[in-house]
């Protein structure tokens, strides 16, 4: 089969080296990739927001099955557009991505079928916002209701940054902003939790706790993801049906309500408070970095479970996993989540040699007359599958001294919650 994936992150770079085990693959295209997935595949400069450039792409190199990557495009209906063409295509359409898309379509299903989240209240305008906000206990949350690629959260402490928060919302720092959403501030400790799902069946697809602030001891600005490890420590079976009972059952039946059938991974921010869950926020794609952490783990064919989903066939279908753990170090650029300089060449890349379970997915990376060159804030991930995490980390360190890249920064205390020291 021929495979297009679109998306060019460690993300895509993992799902491309997964794909490339299977031995019903041919070839897989990636639009646009990186330097990583240049190696096993054909990376296709067409920008992945012109849909019709991609379609015609698709059509005529004859690709069997493509697989998306990033929020965007998905938010946007691709799949709508491609499947409107004919074209087998795994993730949601654009109406049940909605669950992504806005933050609002997503608070008011959890209301409509007792999905257990934070209190919100749903403002259109700055004035009952801040008469609102008045009335509040902090700190509380201010989110812009649309994609802001994971900057539209205000974590408020006060009156003051409330208002700040809201103003610039409406302002238009994400978008248009006919509404905000302000809600409660929750305090557990987060989990991110996936299933997979062919419109008809789902499938969990294994969780994963992930590191979004910038500084060691979570501090500091909120990035992408600088790291991330999988299982998560709060897992255990209990918990995993009362997540499956009160917030995934609910909402596939939600949207089957509104004929919407979810195809896709579904990815569930979840906040765990005294061994319950609640929704804080739904991805409709697969996280990154927790994509790079968890598919070392699967044991299964991914090109099979992909076929499974957009076939409607997923019940028949094994998910079969390794009973390990796997840790994810990003190594970004220095200056990031702020200014960075993009086009530093990464040397002895090609010095090191990766045994089984080691992995280095390429994030922001392209290359040029066989060099390799930063060209984004997060770069590579270090990702190892191992017996313990202390195990997998301590490997991590090495390698990462071993290429040591003088434009690069990452964190040395990710899984600090797991890793006695
Ligand atoms: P989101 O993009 O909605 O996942 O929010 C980004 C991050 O903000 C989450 O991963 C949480 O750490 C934090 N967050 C969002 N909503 C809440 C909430 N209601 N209570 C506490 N923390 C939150
Ligand atoms: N790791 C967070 C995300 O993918 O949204």
């Amino acid at each position: 089969m021929k495979i297009g994936i679109v998306g060019s992150g460690g993300r895509e770079h993992a799902i491309c080296l997964s794909l490339n085990k299977s031995k019903k693959v041919e070839k897989i295209y990636c639009f646009p990739g990186n330097a990583g997935t240049g190696i096993v595949a054909e990376n296709v400069n067409i920008d992945i927001n012109n849909f019709e450039e991609l379609k015609n792409f698709i059509k005529k190199n004859s690709l069997d099955l493509i697989i998306v990557g990033p929020e965007k495009p998905l938010v946007n209906g691709i799949v709508d557009y491609l499947t409107n063409n004919n074209i087998k295509v795994f993730g949601p359409n654009k109406k049940a991505s909605q669950l992504e898309g806005s933050k609002i379509f997503t608070k008011n299903l959890c209301k409509e079928y007792n999905i257990p989240t934070a209190n919100f209240g749903i403002f259109k305008n700055l004035i009952d916002s801040e008469k609102f906000l008045k009335t509040c206990n902090y700190p509380i949350v201010v989110k812009a209701d649309g994609l802001a690629a994971g900057k539209g959260v205000y974590i408020c402490e006060d009156f003051k940054n409330a208002t700040k928060a809201v103003n610039e919302i409406f302002n238009g720092k994400f978008g248009k902003a006919d509404q905000i959403l302000i809600e409660e501030y929750l305090i557990g400790e987060e989990m991110s939790f996936f299933i997979i799902s062919d419109g008809k069946h789902y499938k969990q697809f294994g969780t994963a706790q992930d590191h979004k602030r910038v500084y060691e001891g979570d501090k500091g600005p909120n990035t992408g993801g600088m790291g991330a490890y999988s299982p998560s420590r709060l897992e255990n079976e209990k918990l995993n049906n009362e997540i499956l009972r009160k917030i995934i059952d609910p909402t596939l039946y939600g949207l089957r309500k509104q004929n919407i059938n979810f195809v896709g991974f579904l990815y569930a921010g979840l906040m765990i408070i005294d061994n319950q869950p609640y929704l804080i926020e739904y991805n409709v794609r697969m996280g990154d970095p927790e994509c790079q952490t968890i598919l070392p783990k699967l044991k299964s064919d991914l090109l099979d479970i992909f076929y499974s989903c957009v076939t409607s066939n997923l019940n028949s279908t094994n998910i079969e996993w390794h009973d390990d753990k796997s840790m994810c170090v990003v190594l970004c650029s220095k200056g990031y989540p702020d200014n960075f300089e993009n086009n530093i060449e990464i040397q002895n890349l090609d010095k090191i040699s990766l045994k089984n379970n080691e992995y280095i997915f390429h994030a922001g990376t392209k290359e040029n007359s066989n060099k390799i060159f930063s060209n984004g804030g997060r770069v590579l991930n270090f990702v190892i599958r191992s017996k313990d995490f202390k195990t997998s980390r301590d490997k991590i360190f090495k390698i990462i001294q071993h290429l040591n890249w003088s434009n690069g920064f990452f964190r040395k205390d990710i899984g600090h919650k797991v890793i006695e020291i």
